[in-house]
């Protein structure tokens, strides 16, 4: 009989996570303190972050150890199995062996409590009390919730207010753990009060969100910020996935040829991905590609520049791929990949070739997640469609180029709680956006004159 999913036992989780930033080809560039111009230290970030995940951030060693706490918490779903998608190579015709790492399994539906739960439990051990986040679509409030309610801390999530009205059930997820979620922008922030005040019927936005957000941190007694993508720290929590897929794979038998994931910050692809990364560095031959929508093509055409990572330019100037910070991608529904900017590291390792990035239309992502859900059954989250979609390319390729490739992919969430895009899809009222490029240039504008990093790229516009 066919091998369907392949499990690792509870004893076989790593015990590790893989930091990248050891086999880097080329040395990062450093953030930049918007004001001076200057490398940031480890006490510009203080009052934001708590000590010890600022050291993660910055530590260069190769495998840092996963404290006993977050392994008896990451057993609630972890391992999490890989799949053999053999109804879809088979629907495909395809000589390709396509296998997909379920992250969907969590309690709250994605990867994001790979990290979730790594944050609450180092700031717990550092004496918060009390974590602010913003959230978009919600999978990242929703998780970070259950991870403070293990821990017992304070959790306050700022909620974009159009998701907030749109998706009542990922406010009611977050409510059951135990969270505090308010439509942004507040009344209960000076950032929200300014924006009401300017527009009382603002739908929000992620860039609002996060100022609220740190605000709250910043001004709330025993409180600090929590930022579920992007930073160093987040994609090496993330790392337990891909940790597992190489033991998985080799179970299997198997090594991929091609290795997908969607990406919005970058840490469900980077978490999948850079383990393998690391050994294309050391000489494998493998093609590792992040999938991005086509109407916010942060690392396919945007610049590699210094930006802000955040619209209302509180945080410190990151060197990566960017559409610039105050740039509005069209309303897709993959909410989790609306964001402006691309994980440093991520952005990095595309100017040194090791991973490349591809962008695909939103009728195509949902076109891909329909026959996903009627081959393997799982519904997924539109975010994972943009990855299912790339899979569907390169196994037609394979076909095509008569190959027997073996494609690895991350499931990175099931689509339960967003099947309104799901019905807009079917009812035929989604469309391809079309390409903004005078936003795009208008959004590149606001960033002209800030400092150019070494590597400096140009936008593809
Ligand atoms: C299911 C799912 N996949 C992927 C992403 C993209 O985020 P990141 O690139 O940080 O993994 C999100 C973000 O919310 C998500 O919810």
């Amino acid at each position: 009989m066919e091998v369907k999913k392949i499990f690792l036992p509870e004893s076989e989780l790593p015990r590790q996570w893989y930091n990248i930033l050891a086999d880097m080809p080329t040395p990062m560039e450093p953030p930049l303190h918007p004001g001076t111009g200057q490398p940031v230290g480890p006490d510009d970030l203080a009052p934001i972050f708590p000590m010890n995940l600022i050291e993660q951030e910055v530590s260069t060693q190769r495998f840092i150890d996963i404290p006993e706490e977050i392994l008896k918490i990451y057993t609630i779903w972890r391992p999490t199995p890989l799949y053999r998608a053999y109804n879809l190579e088979r629907y495909l015709n395809t000589p390709a062996k396509i296998y997909f790492k379920n992250e969907g399994v969590s309690p709250a539906g994605s990867h994001k409590p790979n990290t979730a739960v790594a944050q609450a439990y180092y700031n717990k051990v550092a004496g918060t009390k009390r974590i602010t986040t913003e959230t978009g679509a919600g999978q990242w409030g929703s998780a970070l919730s259950m991870a403070c309610a293990f821990f017992g801390l304070e959790c306050k999530v700022y909620m974009v207010k159009i998701s907030f009205n749109q998706k009542p059930y990922r406010r009611l997820m977050m409510e059951t753990w135990g969270a505090n979620c308010v439509a942004s922008p507040s009344t209960e922030t000076k950032a929200g009060q300014s924006i009401l005040a300017q527009n009382p019927d603002s739908p929000g936005s992620l860039g609002i969100a996060i100022s609220e957000a740190v605000e709250s941190a910043v001004t709330g007694k025993d409180s600090k910020y929590s930022l579920g993508s992007v930073l160093n720290h987040v994609m090496l929590h993330q790392t337990v996935n891909g940790l597992e897929c190489q033991k998985q794979l080799a179970i299997a038998g198997d090594y991929p040829d091609v290795i997908i994931g969607c990406a919005g910050g970058g840490s469900n692809f980077a978490g999948h991905a850079f383990p393998f990364a690391r050994d294309k560095i050391y000489g494998k031959n493998i093609d590792i590609i992040a999938v991005e929508p086509l109407s916010c093509p942060t690392m396919t055409r945007g610049p590699f520049a210094y930006d802000f990572g955040d619209t209302v330019q509180m945080t410190p100037l990151l060197p990566m791929h960017t559409l610039g910070h105050s740039f509005v991608p069209a309303p897709i529904h993959a909410g989790g990949l609306r964001y402006h900017g691309m994980a440093p590291i991520i952005s990095q390792l595309i100017l040194d070739g090791v991973i490349r990035a591809e962008a695909v239309p939103q009728l195509e992502t949902f076109e891909a997640g329909i026959t996903f859900a009627r081959t393997e059954g799982f519904i997924s989250a539109p975010e994972t469609n943009h990855a299912i979609a790339m899979v569907i390319r390169e196994a037609i390729k394979a076909r095509e180029e008569g190959k027997e490739k073996v494609i690895l992919f991350n499931w990175s969430g099931h689509g339960l709680v967003d099947m309104t895009a799901y019905e807009a899809y079917l009812r035929g009222k989604l469309s391809n956006h079309a390409l903004p490029e005078e936003e795009i240039h208008r959004a590149l504008s606001d960033i002209a004159n800030f400092p150019k990093p070494k590597q400096y790229r140009a936008a593809k516009v």
